[in-house]
Parts: structure tokens; sequence; C-alpha cells
């Protein structure tokens, strides 16, 4: 049977006061499954080693969450020999037996949609609207390419040529590596590897470091939903370690990744540095970082840009590759719009992200903390401080909340991502200057524009050249299907997530043709 038309998961009411009860029974229940031991897992064993590392909670890193099995060189070839016996059996399985199980492991997600978002504000430090926004998107990206697999599974007769049946189909491209980032650790993780299943590849994961605990939960929705051994496979551990083999060993077809530029592009290279006795050439899909910048026209809604300015830049602590980073005002409204600006921001509550009240806690880990606190010193010397805000405590990996202005664009703080609560503002005076600054750095993730002049949102329409525009609502926030997501420039090679060509990146298509 045809599985009903796609529809993205719904969030949570949090207006609703039993919603709230429920998730904090599921924050009080988490926490007592810490430290969560997780192990490797391996053609459908599961090991644990003497190698362990910890992973902590970001707002309070007294608190283990996890005790995580790190692999090595060892177990990181037998998980490819693992994936690489599961392979024939897999590809050959019908696409639409393969997107039932992506359907199923939604269904068992659906049921511990709670638990999975409570496990995020512990291990990854998001805010309980962020964290179930993380788990919709992983059952959104499960139900959505389980039914574009469907669609794509059907071979298409090409031409009519009487005496002539010719196919195109498409087919798995064999061991897939997927290489996951920390910040939506369910979402990219599962969107990722479901589209590397769905498509008949098998796949060697290896989680963030900063986010395992929840790296092995997406494992084991797929173990319930009764995958079979071999066809995943989970290499917790060191990038340089695990990453690296994964990246330069012969028998890894593709590589999935998600992370920053220099890592990426490092994988790119080392991907490409094909060994005579290889029998094919790596597929590498990249999905990069982001500089990305709101436009406030002369005419915009200051009211409604105010808010989806604040919620772009700052939701989970700026640490999005969609964030807003660059506030770019024109400069009949800069005055006006800079005073409710800094009102707003000096309004919003922060800290401890348990406490829902907070709209930001802290930041993922300690070098991210010192990142962040070095280009608030940059910041310094170009630019000025607007607002402020030092919060939280020494347990945790707490950086304050600043927004600087008379930032031009050639400062460091108007062209390097930071991946932090830090806003730069930049002053012009006509909306094709903002264009022009808008477009002027290495990124091309995602934008936006508040204007209700029709001329100028057309003109952004053609010449704002970011993956993703968005007008007159913030630049985070991407849902499947409605917004396929990615970038390109620096942020990427790959074509977008939640969106209908992002299976065939996990595919070879091929042609038979048979004369009848
Ligand atoms: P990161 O590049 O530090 O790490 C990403 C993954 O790569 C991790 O699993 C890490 O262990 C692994 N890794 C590290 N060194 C490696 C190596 N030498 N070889 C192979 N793998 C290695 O990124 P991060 O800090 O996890 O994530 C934040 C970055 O990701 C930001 O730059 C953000 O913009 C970007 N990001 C992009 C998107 C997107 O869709 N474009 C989405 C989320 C995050
Ligand atoms: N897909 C995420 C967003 O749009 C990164 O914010």
């Amino acid at each position: 049977d045809a599985p009903p038309p796609f529809a993205n998961e719904p969030p949570w009411d949090w207006t609703q006061s039993q919603v709230r009860r429920d998730f904090q029974q599921a924050l009080t229940k988490v926490r007592t499954s810490f430290p969560v031991k997780v192990p490797l897992m391996v053609g459908g064993q599961k090991i644990t080693g003497d190698r362990e590392f910890a992973s902590t909670n970001p707002n309070d890193m007294r608190e283990v969450v996890g005790h995580v099995a790190s692999a090595g060189r060892r177990e990181v070839q037998e998980a490819i020999r693992a994936a690489k016996e599961a392979f024939a059996a897999w590809r050959d399985t019908a696409p639409r037996d393969r997107a039932a199980y992506l359907f199923k492991a939604a269904q068992i997600a659906r049921s511990q949609r709670f638990e999975l978002a409570a496990l995020q504000v512990f291990e990854v430090g998001k805010s309980w609207k962020e964290a179930d926004a993380d788990v919709c998107e992983a059952i959104d990206f499960l139900e959505y390419y389980g039914r574009e697999m469907i669609r794509l599974g059907t071979p298409q007769r090409m031409g009519h040529v009487p005496g002539e049946m010719s196919h195109l189909f498409y087919e798995p491209r064999g061991v897939a590596a997927v290489i996951a980032p920390w910040n939506f650790p369910l979402a990219i993780s599962t969107g990722m590897t479901s589209a590397a299943l769905v498509t008949g590849n098998t796949v060697v994961y290896k989680p963030s470091s900063l986010s395992p605990v929840i790296g092995w939960r997406m494992v084991r929705l797929f173990e319930e939903a009764g995958l079979p051994s071999g066809v995943l496979n989970f290499v917790p551990g060191p990038g340089s370690v695990v990453g690296d083999i994964l990246v330069s060993h012969p028998d890894v077809a593709m590589i999935a990744f998600t992370g920053s530029k220099d890592v990426g592009l490092n994988i790119l290279q080392r991907a490409h540095e094909t060994a005579p006795s290889a029998s094919m050439i790596k597929n590498v899909v990249l999905e990069l970082g982001g500089k990305n910048a709101i436009i406030v026209d002369a005419d915009a809604d200051l009211d409604e840009a105010v808010v989806h300015v604040l919620q772009s830049a700052f939701g989970y602590q700026g640490q999005k590759c969609s964030a807003c980073s660059r506030l770019i005002v024109l400069e009949e409204n800069y005055d006006k719009f800079i005073a409710r600006l800094k009102a707003a921001a000096e309004s919003l509550e922060l800290g401890p992200v348990e406490d829902p009240k907070n709209l930001m806690g802290a930041v993922i880990d300690a070098s991210a903390k010192a990142k962040v606190l070095e280009y608030i010193q940059v910041g310094r010397s170009e630019g000025k401080v607007l607002v402020e805000r030092s919060f939280g405590d020494p347990n945790g990996h707490y950086v304050p909340l600043v927004i600087f202005t008379d930032i031009q664009p050639h400062h460091r703080l108007a062209q390097e991502e930071i991946f932090g609560p830090v806003l730069s503002v930049l002053k012009v005076s006509s909306f094709d200057e903002a264009l022009d600054v808008a477009n002027g750095t290495p990124y091309a993730l995602t934008g936006a524009v508040f204007s209700r002049s029709p001329e100028n949102i057309d003109k952004a329409k053609r010449a704002f050249r970011v993956g993703n525009l968005y007008i007159n609502r913030g630049c985070t926030g991407a849902i499947v299907g409605r917004h396929p997501f990615g970038g390109f420039k620096m942020s990427g090679i790959g074509s977008k997530a939640g969106g209908p060509d992002y299976l065939l990146q996990f595919m070879v298509p091929r042609n038979v043709v048979e004369n009848t």
C-alpha cells in the first residue's frame, strides 16, 4: 500500500501545561539513565572496549551524560568490512521494503519524542523548543526520504522507439560513511543516515564526539525497526582517527559529511586521493558553514524584524549553520531599529536551558567557548559593543550574548563563521549596497530580508545569492519538504537536504536498453 501523503511532524504546543509537565517528567526520567553506557556497533555486535570517552552536559559539565566506547583503527576497518558484506543483500532489497524500515523508525521515534528531546537538553544544551524541533525534523527526514525512495525506485521508460525498451533506474553506491555534527544531533544524523540507507547503501556512521549518546539513540531506532545486521554500523571516536580512516578507505564509496568548512575541505581533498588499486571514485556530499545575513530595509516592519533577528541570531546560542550573524540595516531606520533591538536583547532570559524560560544557555564545549571569547575580543577592536550580557556559572561553558555595531564588511566579524551568540550590525545607505554586503563573504547558506517594497523584494529574490532566502521571516528553521536546505560557494557541495534531489547523490543512475 502507498503511504499517506507526507506531512510534517507538528511541534509540541508549549502553551499547554500538560505538555510542559510531561516534558519535565521526561527530563527527570532521562536523567536517571545517566551515565548512559554507549557501545560501538559493528556487524550487529555491540562492542565495549577499554577505550572510552565521556559526554558531559554543557550547562553543567559535572554531569556525565554518557560513557562512550571509542573506536580505533581495527574497529573502524571491521565496521567497513561488515558494511561491505551486508551491501549486496541490502542493495537487492526492494526500495519499498527499505522505505518501510524508515517508516517504522519514524513511528518508534514518535513514541519516544519527549525522551529524545530531553536527552538533547542535557547532552547538547538545546532549549526545550529547539530540542523538540530537532526530533520533529528527524521524523520528517525518515518519512520524507522513505516516500522519495518509493518515487525514485520505479524505473523510468526512456523514449518510445518501437522495438526498443530503454529504462533508467538508480542503484546505491556501496558503503557510505556518514560523518555528522553535534548541533542538530538527531536530525542531521538521521537525515544523512536514512538517505544513505533507503537508497540501498550500507552505512558506517560516526557521530560527533560531542553528541554520541544521541547518535546511539538514533542507531537504536533503526535497530528496533529491525534493520538487518551490518547495514548500519556505529563507530564513535575522534574525528582525526575514525574520520580519517573512513575518508581514505578504498571500500568506502561515498561520504556524507555535515560540519565545518575546514574539516569538509580536508575530507574532500583526501577522499579524492584515489589509490591506483581503487575500484571507485568516492562521491562526497558536503554541507558546511555559513555567515548569514538579515537585511532590514527602510520600510520594514521593525517589530517583526526584531523578534526574528533575535531568534535567528541567538536561538541555540547562535550554534546553527543557518544562524544570523550579520545584520545589515538601512540608514533611514538605523537609530530606531537599533534602539528596539538593544531593548529587546536586554530583555531576553538567559541561563541553563533546563529551565524553559531561558532562550539561551551554554555553548557546546570549552573550545567553542574559547573561540567565541576570542571573537568577542576581535569585535571590541573592530566595532562598538551595543549589548553585552554575561550570565551563567563556571560549571558550564557560558559565553556572553554580544551585539556589535559599526562593523565594516571587510572586518573579521563580518567574514568569519563564529558559531556563537555574537551578532554584528552593519549600516548601509541603499538596498543595493545591502545586497552587495550580504553577498560579500565566501559563504552562501541562508539569508533573510525584511521589507515591504515589492521592488526590493524582487531584487533580493534575484540577487541575494544564498541557498535559502527568506522574505519577512528569520533565516533559521528550514522545514523538511517545504524548504529544501543547503548552500553553495564555501557552504557546501551537493543538493538540498529535505528536497527532491537529495537522494540522487547517494545513487548511481543506470540505463538498460533491450531490443525486443
Ligand atoms: P566539525 O567539522 O568540527 O565536525 C563534524 C564532524 O567531523 C564530527 O563528527 C567530527 O568528529 C568529524 N571530524 C573532525 N575532524 C575530522 C577529520 N579530520 N576527518 C574526518 N572527520 C572529522 O563540525 P561541528 O563542530 O561538529 O559542527 C559545526 C559546523 O557544522 C559549523 O561550521 C556549522 O556551520 C556546520 N553545519 C553545517 C550544516 C549545513 O547543513 N550546512 C548543518 C549543521 C552544521
Ligand atoms: N536546517 C537548519 C535550519 O534551517 C540548519 O536552521
